[in-house]
Order: structure tokens, then C-alpha cells, then sequence
């Protein structure tokens, strides 16, 4: 089966359709959805989506760009979420210099707070880094030493991956490797291993050709897996059999 390892399915966009596109999953041979939260009010609509539905599950996390408001009583809300079966991760948490909503400092802090929190409670990490290569190394060297984690959307250098799949990180690898004008991606999915690779779309966003610019869903995912198995030179069906054992084991499902 596919596992979709990083999907937003309670972002506004699929409101109007929603419980019809997640119906139709399982005919689209997605198995397991891993839903990654984002903000504060997201996280209780990622609570509501795995009671609803089996197969998806969750992660609860800050992303970067909204660590402003953060408190230590969040952190305890985010431990009591994460005692619960289906929450599987802790995510998306990391740094983003990209887009620099708040300040460097500050996201560094809420960044390790998030991994300590993870951590205490032995569950992995899913990392956002743009443009912030050096101090997200820096901060998962000193911080996430040993924890499993993958490293979302990844963006940087052959180099950077083969040292996080050294220290036994999982690649995130989405509709972005089935873009023309992505050859840095397509020689990291080239030189690392397959069995550091796992799937995600990151949906609404980051949809795969022929579909780019549209709105993404799990379904378009057997087109990046298409791409990964040109590129490895291996079968689609391969490609998803040992992305799904990756999947299983970054999360524990
Ligand atoms: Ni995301």
C-alpha cells in the first residue's frame, strides 16, 4: 500500500469536498495517511480526522512560521495529545528563513522546546527546514541525536541527506522530484538509499505533473513513486513495498 507521510487534510481547501476525496483513497491504493499539524487551531481538527477516519493518523506540532504565541501550556497540551493512540508524531516543527515570520531566535527555541517534548515522550519528529540548512543540521545534531525523524520536503544538498541518512533520518520525497526544473532533488533521490526514502504530497500543496499548481491530494502520489522508480532504476511497485516498511517504521504504525 501507499503511505502518504505528510498531508494537510484540515486545510480549508478541502472543505468543500473533503469526506468524498478521503472516501475515495483506499480505491487510489492509499493505505495510511499521516496528517501533519501546523498551527494551534489545527490540531484539534487532526484529533477529529483520525477519529473519523482509520486510516488517517496524526502528528501535532508548531510550524515555524507560527511559534509566536507559543506557551509552556501548549507544550502540555501537545503531551496530551500525544499519549493518544493515533496521534503518531510530533510535527511540523523546524526552522524556516524562507518566508522569516519570526525571529531567528525564536524559532530556534520552540524548535528544540518541540523536540525536547518529543523526545520525553519517545515519539519522532517531522523537520521543516527552508532555507535554514546549517542551523537545522546544528539544532538536530545537539538535540535529535538518536530520535527517528524525517527530514520533510527535503531541499538541500546530496551531501546534507547522506549525512541525515547517516544518522538514520528518513528523506520526505513529494511532488516536487516530478518537476523539470528539480535536479538537485532528482540526484538526492539518485545517490541516497531507497530504504531512506519515504513518500509524502504535503497536500493542498505541491502537486505533482501533470497536475502542478492544482490542488494535491494522496491520490497523485503513484506519480511521484512513477518518478522515483526511473530515477532508482527499480519497479513503481518497489518503490511503494519498501517506502510503506520506511513509513511503518519512522511512525511506528
Ligand atoms: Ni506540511
Amino acid at each position: 500500500m501507499i503511505i502518504d507521510t505528510h498531508a494537510h487534510y484540515d486545510d480549508e481547501q478541502f472543505d468543500p469536498d473533503r469526506d468524498e476525496l478521503l472516501g475515495s483513497m483506499a480505491a487510489g491504493g492509499i493505505g495510511l495517511i499521516v496528517n501533519a499539524g501546523s498551527t494551534l487551531e489545527s490540531w484539534g481538527k487532526i484529533k477529529k480526522l483520525t477519529e473519523d477516519y482509520p486510516f488517517i493518523y496524526g502528528a501535532v506540532g508548531i510550524h515555524p512560521d507560527e511559534v509566536g504565541g507559543l506557551t509552556e501550556e501548549h507544550m502540555s497540551e501537545m503531551e496530551r495529545l500525544l499519549d493518544l493512540d493515533k496521534i503518531a508524531a510530533v510535527g511540523e516543527i523546524g526552522l524556516d528563513y524562507y518566508w522569516d515570520n519570526e525571529s531567528h531566535d525564536m524559532q530556534k527555541k520552540w524548535f528544540i522546546r518541540q523536540l525536547e517534548t518529543a523526545r520525553k515522550k519517545d515519539m519522532p519528529v517531522i523537520i521543516h527546514s527552508r532555507d535554514a540548512a546549517a542551523d537545522t543540521m546544528d539544532i538536530m545534531r545537539k538535540y535529535a541525536a538518536g530520535m527517528r525523524a524525517v527530514i520533510h520536503c527535503y531541499s538541500y544538498s546530496v551531501e546534507m541527506a547522506e549525512e541525515y541518512v547517516k544518522m538514520g533520518y528518513y528523506i520526505g520525497v513529494g511532488g516536487v522530484v516530478t518537476f523539470k526544473n528539480s535536479k538537485k532533488l532528482k540526484n538526492v533521490v539518485k545517490e541516497i538509499p531507497l530504504t531512506s526514502i519515504v513518500l509524502e504530497t504535503d497536500c493542498p500543496y505541491l502537486a505533482p505533473e501533470p497536475f502542478r499548481g492544482k490542488r494535491n491530494s494522496s491520490l497523485y502520489l503513484p506519480y511521484v513513486a512513477e518518478k522515483i522508480a526511473e530515477l532508482k532504476g527499480v519497479s513503481k511497485e518497489e518503490v511503494i513495498r519498501q517506502t510503506e516498511e520506511n513509513s511503518r517504521k519512522l511512525y511506528g504504525l
